[in-house]
């Protein structure tokens, strides 16, 4: 959508007397420019290759460097220390074209190392609502004093929205718009159709493996992390966490009771997913790996191709959950839930073969909105949102970050029922066309 323009800047002024800004550099002069301007109304500036110290302003220009590689998720200690510093204006910079990427066929406007930024703003600006937080998308081509200039015009702006695109005189937003989608929610699949799905052994994940096979009696590979549950299942007679609990302590247990509870649940979940999945397709594998990993993805494809001549659909539903407000969540765990994510996405993509049928990402509501303590869900959703236009050059069929309100029935109620949830994304892989798909449950 368009956004009213911005007023000229004034050309000095003391708006920012005596505040320390840091400008990440972008080494082609939009950094040396802004500091120019801000400190003609008053303020310290400095221009680091990385946050360096405390400030009350940080403009991250990073990914507007040339040949940069993503930003995120490094970046996200440093604007993590800057807000722990006591932060009031926040900028981060993305060189998509202004338009977020959206129309990238290669070349100018690389929307790779600006990705995920726009997310982990938007969460920011929950989280503290005293700062002003623009994400702004910019098109490289402008002159670097044209694109400091409206950098300086969002910093002046209080009222301004925090994701914003600027190309040549336009200002843009992002907004989500309604759409129905009709037709049957099945994928055309022939029997000797194969699908892979990450994280497709548990989950909501696993309830879209169930409707694939289902709805086509293909072939279905899934994969996680945990190995594969073998021999007899563990106390088979107990059938709750309480249970379990109470028979551990019972027997003497006094170490690893908790891991083993979880351990126990999830082997019991994989188990119980696979034997559904085998009533109704044509073959059922489970895989133990790390999606992180981009051999490990590689080896995966091509043991599916050598076993069944084909791959016809990916999705990718692996997913951690460390949720915790930006002044709790580390680095490491930040990295951890982006890495899923991402690198992940990112592996499979670039290990896929072009003529793929179909390749979905399963992201939630923080991708597109940002949720206070989901930061990282946050950054990788919206990073996975804006690299599907990249992906989109490669594959060349369907091609899906889905985003997904809570899915529950009975005691977790969520707005999203899974029955629903499974053929709205079946459906949605066969009949639409978006790039990014936001499933309230409204519409489903
Ligand atoms: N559940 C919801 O209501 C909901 C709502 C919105 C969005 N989503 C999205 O949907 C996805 C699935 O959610 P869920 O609730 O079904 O999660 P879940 O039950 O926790 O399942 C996550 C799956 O990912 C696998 N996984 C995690 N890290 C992995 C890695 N590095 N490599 C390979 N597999 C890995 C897990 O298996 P291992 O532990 O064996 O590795 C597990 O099978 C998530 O990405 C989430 O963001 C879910």
């Amino acid at each position: 959508m368009e956004l009213d323009a911005l007023p000229v800047p004034p050309e000095s002024g003391t708006v920012f007397a005596g505040r320390r800004f840091i400008v990440v550099d972008d080494g082609c002069g939009v950094a040396l420019e802004l500091a120019g301007m801000l400190e003609r109304q008053g303020a310290e500036v400095r221009t680091p290759r990385d946050v360096d110290g405390p400030c009350d302003g940080l403009v991250h220009l990073g990914a507007l460097r040339p040949a940069a590689t993503s930003v995120l998720p490094e970046a996200y200690e440093g604007v993590r220390r800057a807000l722990a510093g006591g932060l009031r204006w926040l900028v981060v910079a993305s060189g998509a074209g202004g338009r977020f990427g959206q129309p990238f066929e290669g070349g100018v406007g690389d929307p790779r190392p600006g990705a995920g930024l726009r997310g982990l703003a938007r969460t920011v600006a929950q989280e503290y609502p005293e700062v002003l937080v623009r994400a702004l998308d910019v098109d490289t081509k402008d002159t670097p004093r044209a694109i400091a200039r409206r950098m300086m015009a969002e910093l002046l702006d209080t009222g301004g929205p925090v994701v914003v695109g600027h190309e040549g005189g336009l200002r843009r937003g992002l907004s989500l718009v309604p759409a129905e989608l009709s037709g049957e929610p099945v994928v055309p699949l022939e029997a000797d159709g194969v699908v892979l799905l990450i994280g497709g052994a548990r989950g909501i994940t696993g309830r879209v493996a169930l409707e694939l096979a289902r709805t086509s009696g293909c072939h279905i590979e899934v994969m996680g992390r945990t190995p594969e549950p073998v021999g007899e299942p563990a106390y088979p007679d107990i059938p709750d966490e309480a249970g379990l609990r109470r028979a551990l302590v019972a027997a003497g247990r006094t170490q690893e009771i908790e891991a083993t509870i979880r351990r126990t649940l999830v082997d019991r979940e994989i188990r119980r997913n696979l034997e559904s999945l085998r009533e109704h397709a044509a073959s059922v594998r489970y895989h133990s790996g790390d999606v992180r990993d981009a051999q490990t993805v590689r080896d995966l494809l091509g043991d599916v191709h050598r076993r069944h001549g084909r791959l016809d659909g990916i999705v990718h539903g692996a997913g951690l959950v460390e949720n915790r407000l930006i002044h709790d969540k580390t680095p490491v765990s930040f990295e951890r839930t982006y890495r899923t994510k991402v690198d992940g996405a990112c592996a499979l993509a670039q290990a896929a073969r072009p003529n793929l049928g179909f390749f979905v990402v399963l992201g939630g509501l923080a991708g597109v909105h940002g949720v206070r303590g989901e930061s990282d869900h946050a950054a990788a959703g919206d990073a996975c949102a804006t690299l599907a236009h990249m992906w989109r050059t490669r594959l060349r069929g369907r091609v899906l970050v889905a985003d997904w309100a809570r899915w529950g029935t009975g005691d977790e109620a969520g707005p999203i029922e899974p029955d629903a949830g499974a053929a709205a994304l079946l459906r949605e892989i066969a009949h639409g066309d978006e790039t990014q798909v936001v499933f309230t449950g409204a519409a489903t």
